[in-house]
């Protein structure tokens, strides 16, 4: 049940208003003067995502990048159809999507307040992950912040990527992780880990990608 008027209320109130600034490459975008009413819950490196109070069950993805792309992530929403561990779309307008809200924390921020991530999660994800190749579609760029949890239950936040070609181990080396050191560590005793920690471990993961990925080419 989409509102003429809510559609009405992003075109005028949020796009209006909101700034939405990329500062660094690969660093997340941030967004300032937000309208009142308005909440940003995400940011991610190419859109932020907010929610206004009267409509508590969608979001609405703002995209910084070519209209390209947010037309790719629509059809990737219109080829996914209905799964649980996903969202879907509601609505696509010019350089924005209305889908439908993922309630309840990125696995990242699990990581960083100290909340016990239970293998269900993984496990959930690692099925939505199968059912989007069954649909013909490439998993991409699935890390700690395009997943969040809730009850014990897994969902993919960020499809954006899933049309791009080739092998992407992002999801793979962190499920590795976590059967390999989380369980047998935070998962007994989960505590917090900084931001600033996550990080360096996120920024090491990338040179480390990068400096065996040169190493292969030259094998
Ligand atoms: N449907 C949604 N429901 C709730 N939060 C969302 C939703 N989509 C995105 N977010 C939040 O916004 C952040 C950025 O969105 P994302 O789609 O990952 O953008 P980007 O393509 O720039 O990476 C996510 O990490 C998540 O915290
Ligand atoms: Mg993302």
């Amino acid at each position: 049940m989409m509102k003429k008027k809510f559609i009405h209320l992003i075109e005028t109130e949020l796009l209006k208003k909101v700034v939405i600034k990329s500062e660094k490459a690969h660093n997340p975008v941030t967004a300032e003067h937000i309208p009142i009413g308005w909440k940003c819950v995400g940011v991610g490196n190419y859109a932020a995502v907010f929610m206004h109070y009267t409509e508590p069950e969608l979001v609405v993805k703002i995209n910084i990048v070519d209209k390209e792309n947010l037309e790719k992530e629509a059809d990737i929403y219109r080829r996914l159809g209905n799964h649980p561990s996903y969202s879907h779309l509601i609505y696509e307008g010019d350089n924005y999507l209305v889908l439908k809200r993922l309630e309840g924390i990125t696995m990242y921020n699990a990581f960083a307040k100290g909340i016990r991530i239970p293998e269900t999660v993984i496990k959930d994800i690692n099925e939505a992950l199968e059912y989007a190749r069954s649909r013909g579609l490439n998993p991409f760029d699935i890390h700690g912040k395009n997943v969040m949890m809730k009850d014990g239950r897994g969902y993919v936040v960020d499809v954006s990527d899933f049309y791009k070609q080739g092998k992407d181990e992002k999801w793979e080396d962190l499920v590795k992780a976590y059967n390999k050191l989380y369980k047998k560590t935070l998962y007994k005793y989960p505590v917090k880990i900084p931001f600033k920690a996550l990080d360096i471990i996120r920024h090491t993961y990338r040179f480390y990608k990068k400096i065996r990925r040169k190493l292969q080419w030259q094998n």
